[in-house]
């Protein structure tokens, strides 16, 4: 939900946190700010709005130091402002603190703190954290690490936090819980950040700090301890991102390279798990657990926004193909309703970053009622990737651009090679189709390729829409889902409002909203509801609607009847929202940019949303 780096070594700090806070300005991007050491002053500068807005601020400042910290925010206590943004500097000013997460109960720890006679500059929680610090430092006389492992003891809530202290200039303590962080190791110096992208390019060994592990790190050594002060062990990994995956590669957005790059991403999916010819199938986290998940009475998807969509097309694919029930619940749903689990269910948690709170919240209710928990994640070793019983990855490379657009294609296309598994050995499908399935999937790379090659058209469609006010998205069967997640696309990254519905469903209200001016997006592919899909078309029509139909490519009767047609590849019903989502992907870049808005970081949103 907010970017934090840090960094201890023998290179300048300034130059590596900036460059870190703009790899990480996807996770949010209210304010910006860096605590440094310099001439053994701990000096704080901070400034709302982006990463470039703190370096305008700083461009007079030449630093030295080797030590900081930096922070890009997306705020949750306090509006989005210079006092408000991090660092945040104890009372004494002699700490500083950089902070991802919510304290929950900060409210009385700010109280108890202003009794004591303390007094705030901000109306964060953070800044109530790093007094609680400085307050428990002073009161037990104790070092820094020892002081946070007390705090951490006593806080409620969520926090990947860095500290730095002017006392103790040559250390940097970390700790998490609920938020994530990497460190990143280095000769002689460390990296501390949210994710991978600010470190790759400096080191590929990582540790990745569990939760409520605090780190020690001088710049020759990494100490890890539990809030116990029991010593823990560094795992380290080898990271396996490249440099040139999270640059944009000569496109203008990250979105536009992340949508272009679908047919390698999908591919990359199914790499050395599908082989189409030999009718081979394999999914590593699968093969174990096959027989209990051909067995299930019912299986449960937690997910939210594109991911929920992912669960919904993967519940049209599991109760099809493998006949087992499947609810699909929205994660923040789920997790309050006390929902029923039984020792044995199975869960599935769908989650592009693998960081986000109400998912990961839903995965540990699931787990405290003895459900089994199968994690389908794309950023490796995330804490959902790390918290579940088993899992997939999906190898579609980091996704950069706030709007999901190559996770979504990469989550149905390993969810449908799941459900293909099962289907086959639970012999809910014959072999025959099996087998035809799966060259229809391995077929998808180019099918998709194909449909990238309407973005003429479709930019051409968008320039006629981008002023509208609303958007109608229909679709039936699988197509529906993919309404939903067009709806959510446009409305996300062009602040136009939009809806997705179930085609049939708009007769029961919707179509009170048709007239000249409502734009109405029919994904209107050939499949098993078709006519249907031809009559409710006729309705819209009949009410001046204007019609943007998503149509396979050589349908001569809906071309007759829409505004606007746009061709995609026929293919297997059950894989179509593979390639009907693209054009929705490609409306929905063309028309923000069009109406010049910020297509990789849209006002008000974050990539990852670590806190509920
Ligand atoms: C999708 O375009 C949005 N950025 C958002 O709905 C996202 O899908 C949702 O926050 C879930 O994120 P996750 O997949 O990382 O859990
Ligand atoms: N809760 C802190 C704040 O609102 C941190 C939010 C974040 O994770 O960006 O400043």
């Amino acid at each position: 939900m907010c970017g934090i780096v840090g960094y201890i070594g023998h290179k300048p700090a300034f130059p590596i946190l900036i460059k870190g806070l703009k790899r990480l300005e996807y996770r949010g991007y209210d304010s910006a700010g860096v605590a440094l050491i310099e001439s053994s002053d701990l000096d704080i500068f901070k400034k709302k709005g982006k990463v470039s807005e703190l370096e305008k601020f700083t461009e007079t400042n030449s630093f030295k130091g080797t030590i900081g910290i930096g922070h890009t925010r997306w705020a949750t206590h306090g509006e989005p402002n210079d006092r408000n943004a991090h660092p945040h500097y104890s009372h004494d000013q002699k700490l500083a603190i950089i902070h991802n997460g919510i304290i929950e109960n900060y409210g009385a720890l700010k109280t108890e703190l202003t009794e004591k006679g303390y007094e705030f500059r901000s109306d964060t929680d953070t800044e109530v954290f790093i007094t609680f610090i400085e307050d428990i430092k002073k009161s037990l006389d104790l070092n820094l690490e020892d002081a946070v492992r007390v705090a951490l003891t006593k806080v409620v809530g969520a926090y990947a936090i860095v500290i730095m202290s002017v006392e103790e200039p040559d250390k940097l303590i970390a700790a998490r819980k609920g938020s994530p962080m990497v460190i990143g190791l280095g000769q002689g110096e460390y990296y501390i950040a949210s994710d991978a992208t600010p470190i790759v390019e400096y080191t590929n060994e990582v540790v990745y700090l569990n939760d409520e592990q605090i780190a020690i790190i001088s710049r020759e050594n990494l100490e890890i301890v539990d809030t116990k002060d029991v010593p823990q062990e560094a795992e380290i990994h080898k990271l396996d991102l490249k440099l040139e995956a999270i640059e944009k590669s000569g496109y203008d957005h990250f979105m536009l390279k992340e949508i272009m790059e679908q047919p390698n991403s999908i591919a990359d999916c199914m790499r050395g798990r599908l082989n189409a010819n030999e009718g081979l199938l394999t999914l590593g986290g699968i093969r174990e657990y096959a027989e209990m998940i051909t067995n299930a009475k019912k299986i449960t998807i937690v997910a939210c926004g594109t991911s929920w969509h992912a669960g919904l097309v993967a519940e049209y694919i599991f109760e099809d193909l493998c006949r087992i029930p499947v609810e699909v619940e929205y994660a923040s749903e789920f997790r309050y309703r006390n929902p029923i689990i039984n020792e044995g269910d199975i869960l599935f948690a769908i989650s592009q970053s693998g960081e986000t709170a109400d998912t990961l919240a839903a995965i540990e209710l699931a787990k405290s009622k003895g459900a089994f928990v199968f994690g389908v994640v794309n950023t490796v070793g995330s804490s959902i990737s790390r918290v579940t019983h088993e899992g997939a990855y999906l190898h579609a490379g980091p996704e950069i651009g706030v709007a999901s657009t190559k996770a979504f294609t990469a989550q149905l296309t390993v969810l449908t090679m799941i459900a293909l598994r099962i289907a086959s050995k639970k012999g809910t499908i014959s072999d025959s189709k099996y087998r035809e399935l799966l060259v229809d999937l391995e077929n998808i790379p180019g099918k998709v390729a194909k449909a990238l090659e309407t973005d003429k058209t479709v930019r051409e469609i968008s320039a006629l829409f981008k002023d509208a006010k609303n958007f109608l998205y229909l679709g039936r069967g699988y197509n529906f889902p993919v309404a939903l997640e067009g709806a959510l696309k446009l409305k996300e990254i062009s602040y136009i409002h939009a809806e997705g519905y179930p085609a049939a469903e708009m007769k029961h209200g919707p179509i009170a909203l048709i007239d000249e001016n409502m734009p109405v997006v029919f994904i209107a592919t050939r499949d098993s509801s078709y006519d249907k899909i031809v009559s409710n078309i006729q309705e819209v029509k009949s009410r001046k609607g204007k019609v943007i139909a998503v149509v396979t490519e050589g349908d001569v009767l809906i071309p007759k009847m829409a505004d606007f047609t746009i061709e995609v590849p026929s293919t297997h019903e059950a894989l179509m929202p593979l390639v009907s989502v693209i054009p929705l992907q490609l409306l929905s870049y063309h028309i923000a940019v069009m109406r010049g808005a910020n297509v990789d970081q849209p006002r008000n949103l974050a990539k990852s949303v670590t806190v509920e």
